[in-house]
């Protein structure tokens, strides 16, 4: 008899090559195109990051020019997308972003054309358009008339600007630049496999990216950030975190911000993540979140021993909040920068287009002849 291995989460299965993102959950290595993360967070942006990702190696500083060129030229979307976004308003800002992505295809020249350059193309627009979605949505929310894109500013500096309609300070757009570089790629996690099952069917670039939303939407993935916030809030004082967290350990209830699906260290990108969260703490006269971050840290030893570590939602969730950012844009945020990452495997996947279909070990009843309803 056959002994049938069944990969329950497709936990540990290679379904296709790739040249953009090395993980090594052992180690806690994360590299893109060979560059290590903490060496992107510390020298490039990103712009640069992005152009990476698409291009698989570093612009020079003509290419580099023309791509951001590109992304500031695409920082609008149409009037009809800001009524959509109107009618929607009272909806979690991620469904608002979803469904905005979905609206952009309408106005796409070209919506149908699947080839690479043209997915390209649509791509670039939809990283520039993203930002602009989550900040005139906000807007409108809060009852004030949305702030115009810049087109001087970098994707961080004019994301803040249409936020909070104000020039932000420096020292607060490098600390989000660098967390949309941290973000901007994780391999085939599950927003990004959606992106390209979505895409494996030949369906269009907007319709993966709606598809990858809608799965990053999930408090197991992106939308843990915000998870990890409100624990916070609930717990409210450092003092009370043991007893919060050990409550959480007795239930068997997970702890936001901890554990993967591919680390068993701490995740890489959190040391900056932690980093920017104290410095902005600090600077900012705020530091009760920070402590309760590290209180929780403590009370988590017996986990972090048996690999269940910090991930990148720990400490994320502080920094945006002390940035301003109201806490449901949290997750929004998260994927204004990980759309590279899903238009970067877009892309991939097109290059060696492929239908995804696994298939289920069937358990059910065996064949039995089918009963009339009135003999049942
Ligand atoms: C991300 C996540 C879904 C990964 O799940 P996974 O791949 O099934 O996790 P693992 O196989 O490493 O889990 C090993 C064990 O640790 C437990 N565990 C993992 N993460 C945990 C957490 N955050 N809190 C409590 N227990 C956790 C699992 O329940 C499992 O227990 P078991 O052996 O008794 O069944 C999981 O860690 C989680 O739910 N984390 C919280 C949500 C979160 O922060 N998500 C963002 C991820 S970037």
């Amino acid at each position: 008899m056959n002994r049938v291995v069944i990969h329950r989460g497709l936990n540990g299965v290679l379904f296709d090559n790739t040249r953009t993102t090395l993980i090594d959950g052992q180690f806690g290595k994360l590299l893109h195109c060979g560059y290590s993360i903490q060496e992107l967070a510390e020298h490039s942006n990103f712009e640069e990051v992005t152009y990476l990702l698409i291009h698989k190696k570093l612009p020079t500083s003509a290419e580099l020019e023309a791509f951001d060129n590109q992304l500031k030229e695409a920082r609008s979307i149409p009037e009809q997308v800001v009524e959509v976004i109107r009618i929607v308003q009272n909806s979690h800002p991620m469904d608002v972003l979803r469904t905005a992505v979905s609206a952009l295809s309408t106005f796409e020249a070209e919506r149908e054309n699947n080839t690479v350059e043209k997915t390209l193309s649509k791509g670039i627009r939809l990283i520039a358009q993203m930002p602009i979605i989550v900040a005139t949505h906000h807007a409108i929310r809060t009852g004030r008339v949305p702030t115009q894109a810049s087109k001087t500013l970098s994707h961080a500096a004019n994301f803040l600007y249409m936020l909070h309609d104000k020039t932000p300070l420096e020292q607060e757009v490098k600390i989000l630049d660098r967390d949309f570089v941290l973000h901007a790629d994780h391999g085939s996690n599950a927003s990004a496999f959606t992106a390209r099952i979505a895409t494996g069917t030949q369906a269009d670039l907007h319709s993966a990216i709606t598809a990858a939303i809608a799965t990053f939407s999930g408090s197991l993935h992106g939308g843990a950030v915000e998870f990890v916030m409100k624990m916070l809030q609930e717990i409210d004082q450092p003092e009370l975190a043991a007893q919060y967290i050990r409550k959480l350990q007795k239930e068997n209830l997970p702890i936001f911000g901890f554990g993967h699906r591919v680390y068993r260290t701490e995740d890489p990108r959190a040391f900056h993540l932690r980093e920017a969260a104290k410095y902005l703490s600090f600077e900012r006269g705020e530091t009760k979140w920070f402590r309760i971050l590290e209180a929780i840290v403590d009370e988590m030893s017996s986990y972090i021993d048996r690999g269940v570590n910090v991930n990148v939602d720990f400490y994320n969730c502080v920094t945006y909040h002390l940035l301003g950012i109201p806490h449901d844009l949290f997750v929004p945020v998260f994927a204004i920068s990980r759309i590279s990452g899903w238009i970067t495997q877009v892309l991939e996947q097109l290059e060696n287009n492929i239908l995804i279909r696994p298939v289920l070990n069937y358990v059910g009843e065996s064949e039995r002849p089918y009963i009339p309803i009135a003999v049942r």
